[in-house]
């Protein structure tokens, strides 16, 4: 098959988070598969290497009705993985800051034009794919598109799938874009892709796409309810008989102890004796003190609302007051939040350390040299970390919602589990995880049992693809 990816994320050229991840990966398993896959992305300003890129098309005139100066995009291509290419939409104007998401008065532009510029590419080169598949709001209109003004263009026949890898974010940009991309005005009507007076670029996928998949089962179920559904529920479970939850997996050509440039010896269930190095190496590097014998509890997250963070913030001080763990945080997100947790590491010097910004190479020592990561999410479409913890042996402590209840199961207090489970989403919630967490760190012969079951669990993206090949075809 010839599969078109329409994605805003794709590590390593970009990443906000694990949408960069989940795509590159899912597109390796495809090709790997022997299909033929292109992933369409915009070329940020922060995208590196784009001096060495090829020029596929030196200047695609793209079918939108704005400002005519501003409607041509350069198509740049670089190899990912046999069979596998990603085309970079350079158009400077749009996308030229180093930033993948500003908030700028022209976003809906933006967006609509990369969605309509994806569908031109491939009609200019006469690459007709079978399947397009786009990933969150930013692709939600190539759905629309396919099914409205190119329908009559050698890409109506493609089926277009639609990934939810978060429903929270759904894009919602004035009515405007509608004469942009010269949608038909039927378009405008709360039951197609009016909300609220915007045009709902989310809702739009979600009707138009063939299929419409989401990151973990129990999101799949969740997002039907109001709880979850961030005002979609509705259209949802208008959908749910097209709807389908497929987990994402861990990529072990980054992820894997065994063989990690970043981290300071390598290990593997097998040979666990590196992880103690790692912690080791880790404190060194945090400046927090060596041989206490207590956990080392790590977090790496973008630092919003939903990963429940701000309730951490407030479980923790009891616990590092009482010198019983260590903590080490890396994110970057809301200024609050920031301030906090810099505030706990300024209080609790031996004990805290945190880092603001961004640092894959960081994220992974945090990955091996801790001894739980914490994550305890409001909600939680898949979640990547705490499968890369487990991968690490480094026990997952996360609440039970969406991708984080699929993947990890609850110490028993004995010798079985991968992770703690908790249920509530509050402070006390978090604290009587962190005191499961001590309590199994108490029990070297449970906490071994249980760091070997979740250095063995599997999560492979060659699963998902054939998954995903499913609903191509089914
Ligand atoms: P989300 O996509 O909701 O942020 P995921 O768990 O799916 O959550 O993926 C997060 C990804 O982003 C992981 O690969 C994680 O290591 C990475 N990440 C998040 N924040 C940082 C950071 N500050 N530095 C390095 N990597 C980060
Ligand atoms: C989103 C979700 C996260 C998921 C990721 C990749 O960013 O918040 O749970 O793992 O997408 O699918």
């Amino acid at each position: 098959m010839k599969i078109l990816f329409v994605t805003p994320e794709l590590a390593p050229w970009s990443k906000a988070g694990g949408l960069g991840d989940a795509t590159v990966a899912l597109g390796k398993a495809l090709a790997a598969r022997g299909h033929e896959v292109r992933a369409v992305t915009p070329l940020y300003g922060s995208v590196p290497g784009r001096a060495q890129m090829g020029t596929l098309i030196e200047s695609l005139k793209v079918g939108v009705h704005g400002d005519a100066r501003k409607a041509a995009c350069r198509i740049r291509t670089q190899p990912v993985s046999p069979n596998f290419e990603a085309w970079f939409v350079e158009h400077d104007d749009f996308y030229g800051a180093r930033e993948i998401y500003p908030a700028r008065e022209d976003a809906g532009e933006r967006a609509a034009f990369y969605a309509r510029a994806a569908l031109d590419a491939c009609l200019a080169t006469n690459w007709i794919p079978d399947i397009v598949h786009g990933h969150d709001w930013t692709a939600g209109l190539v759905p629309v598109l396919l099914n409205t003004t190119l329908k009559a263009t050698a890409l109506g026949a493609a089926r277009s799938v639609l990934t939810i890898h978060n429903l929270q974010h759904q894009g919602l940009y004035p009515k405007r874009i509608m004469a942009y991309l010269g949608l038909p005005a039927f378009l405008w009507s709360p039951e197609e892709l009016e909300c609220l007076g915007s045009v709902n670029f989310l809702k739009g996928g979600i009707l138009h796409a063939a299929k419409v998949i989401t990151v973990s089962p129990t999101y799949a179920q969740e997002i039907l309810t109001p709880a979850f559904g961030y005002g979609l529920d509705d259209v949802v479970r208008r959908r749910a008989s097209a709807l389908r939850g497929i987990l994402n997996g861990v990529d072990r050509d980054e992820w894997n102890p065994a063989d990690d440039a970043h981290i300071a010896a390598p290990f593997s269930a097998q040979q666990p004796a590196g992880k103690a190095v790692c912690k080791a190496a880790l404190l060194r590097e945090l400046g927090l003190a060596p041989g206490l014998e207590v956990p080392l509890i790590g977090v790496v997250s973008r630092l919003y609302e939903q990963k429940g963070l701000d309730l951490a913030g407030r479980a923790l001080p009891p616990f590092l007051r009482e010198g019983k763990l260590q903590f080490v945080l890396l994110g970057s997100g809301d200024a609050g939040l920031e301030k906090e947790f810099l505030r706990m590491a300024a209080d609790f010097p031996a004990h805290c350390a945190v880092r603001i910004g961004y640092d894959n190479g960081l994220a992974h020592r945090i990955e091996a040299g801790a001894d739980f990561f914490l994550m305890p999410s409001r909600f939680e479409p898949c979640g990547l970390n705490q499968m890369y913890s487990m991968a690490y042996g480094t026990l997952p402590i996360v609440r039970s919602t969406g991708g984080l209840a699929d993947t990890v199961s609850g110490w028993n207090g004995k010798r079985k589990g991968t992770g703690i489970v908790f249920e509530h989403a509050d402070q006390a919630g978090i604290a009587w995880a962190l005191s499961q967490a001590l309590e199994l760190y108490r029990q070297p012969a449970s906490l071994k049992a249980v760091q070997k079951a979740a250095m063995t669990a599997q999560f492979s993206w060659e699963k998902a693809a054939e998954e995903h090949l499913e609903c191509y075809v089914n």
